[in-house]
């Protein structure tokens, strides 16, 4: 019941849009009208607003790391786990937005941090390498998502090894009209308005 709780905090902390609230808050306009029509820190860029995608990002990574913090102090690893990916769950099906949410990658970044800080770190540098080798977001996304499993496997937290591989698994599927824009060679670049 105590793992059921922290499910249902993760969950709530992750469903929190704070895309949404801030592109709303600072009258950049409605993100589903806006290049991809996503929620995340890489839409709300396309509005050209830098600090808002800014904020976006801290945010949306914020809310991870504090599910899986809060989770780790008052109960555990195991709990914490539970509270990553349930805030994973949430910030990608919301309940206030009729579960269309987000894709998890700035959310997975802050789980990631939370969990054991150079795994998290490891994680931003393959998003860097896999984004600037391409100026393609969601290239940064999968392969710091598909780097996330050797890395927790090989820097010393191997017990984390399944959350990591249900959370690549959830970006990889929230990011599958991103593969085939990538695979039809139409997926736009870093601040580029049209998706
Ligand atoms: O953060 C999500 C990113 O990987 C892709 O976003 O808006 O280009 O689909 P978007």
């Amino acid at each position: 019941t105590l793992l059921a709780l922290w499910a249902v905090i993760g969950y709530l902390l992750g469903s929190i849009p704070f895309g949404m609230v801030i592109a709303r808050v600072m009258n950049l306009g409605n993100l589903r009208d806006i290049g991809s029509g996503n929620i995340g820190a890489t839409n709300v860029l396309r509005t050209g607003n830098k600090t808002a995608a800014a904020l976006t990002l801290v945010f949306d990574a914020a809310k991870g790391a504090v599910a899986l913090l809060l989770a780790r102090h008052f109960v555990g690893e195991d709990a914490a786990q539970i509270a990553g990916i349930a805030a994973m769950i949430g910030h990608c099906y919301p309940v206030w937005l009729k579960f269309a949410g987000g894709k998890g990658v700035a959310t997975f970044i802050g789980i990631m941090l939370a969990l054991t800080w150079p795994v998290g770190i490891a994680c931003c540098v393959a998003w860097l390498v896999g984004a600037a080798s391409t100026r393609i977001s969601s290239m940064g996304a999968l392969v710091a998502a598909a780097a996330s499993t050797f890395l927790l496997t090989f820097m010393g937290a191997p017990t984390a090894l399944l959350m990591g591989i249900v959370l690549t698994l959830l970006i990889f599927w929230r990011h599958r009209a991103n593969i085939s824009r990538i695979r039809a060679g139409t997926e736009p670049k870093i601040g580029q308005k049209q998706a």
